[in-house]
């Protein structure tokens, strides 16, 4: 039997600790509880306005990850080199301006191209695997596989907030994209409103290698802590 691999955002932890601007609940620790717990990866997005993730939570987990590390943040020169200092095993280009985003919520490379392509090549060089968050939309995946990203992180937002009528529509647009991008060389990842309710029929997607989840674990860690609720999604991931 194999398992998808199965990142774990730890961002909300930071959130709660910043709501207060103390030193508790610390990321870190819970980046290494959700390892015990069976992560694959722990993946953290540092915004520009550090509204949860810190530098220091950046440092920390990069340097003390057993797993992967998969950094999310926007594609800007201040991010790229803050990457490149770090080195985590990947990249994952998010939008984080208004105008960098489309209708449901991915990057809009077809409007920011320019800009990424650089930024893209720059990671690369640097020994970094770098995927971009898409809408499940043909004419992006297009143009990541023409700025040379290496995956495609699929938003499932749109299929976790259907309803019944509108389901099966959802999980045929993520089923094309994750086919388009293997067909055009890249892996494809997944993520975003992704629960221990909904996550079933995005397994059963063959061509998904990844699932990046935050919320919903986080969520029930509250009740049965970080490692307990890793592990019961992992168990999940099962194929
Ligand atoms: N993937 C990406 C690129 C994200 O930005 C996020 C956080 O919004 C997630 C996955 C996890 O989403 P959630 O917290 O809804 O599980």
């Amino acid at each position: 039997m194999t398992r998808m691999r199965l990142g774990v955002n730890i961002d909300h932890v930071a959130t709660l600790r910043e709501a207060r601007k103390a030193t508790e609940p610390d990321p870190v620790t819970a980046a290494m509880m959700a390892e015990q717990g069976g992560a694959d990866q722990i993946t953290f997005h540092l915004r520009e306005d550090r509204r949860h993730i810190q530098n220091r939570d950046a440092r920390l987990i990069s340097e003390l990850a057993q797993t992967r590390v998969n950094m999310e943040m926007a594609a800007t020169t201040e991010m790229q080199e803050i990457a490149l200092a770090l080195r985590p095993d990947s990249v994952c280009l998010v939008p984080e301006r208004r105008e960098e985003v489309t209708t449901e919520g991915g990057l809009d490379l077809l409007h920011t191209g320019d800009r990424v392509g650089p930024v893209v090549r720059a990671l690369r060089e640097g020994g970094i695997e770098v995927s971009a968050f898409l809408t499940p939309d043909a004419a992006q995946i297009k143009e990541a596989a023409r700025l040379g990203f290496d995956a495609v992180e699929i938003h499932t937002g749109e299929y976790s907030r259907a309803g019944r009528a509108e389901v099966d529509r959802a999980l045929r647009a993520i089923r094309d994209a994750a086919n388009a991008i293997v067909k055009q060389g890249m892996h494809a990842h997944a993520g975003h409103g992704l629960t221990y309710h909904n996550v079933q029929m995005i397994v059963a997607i063959g061509e998904i290698e990844e699932l990046n989840i935050g919320h919903s674990i986080l969520a029930r860690a509250v009740f049965v802590g970080i490692e307990q609720a890793t592990r019961e999604m992992a168990a999940l991931l099962r194929r």
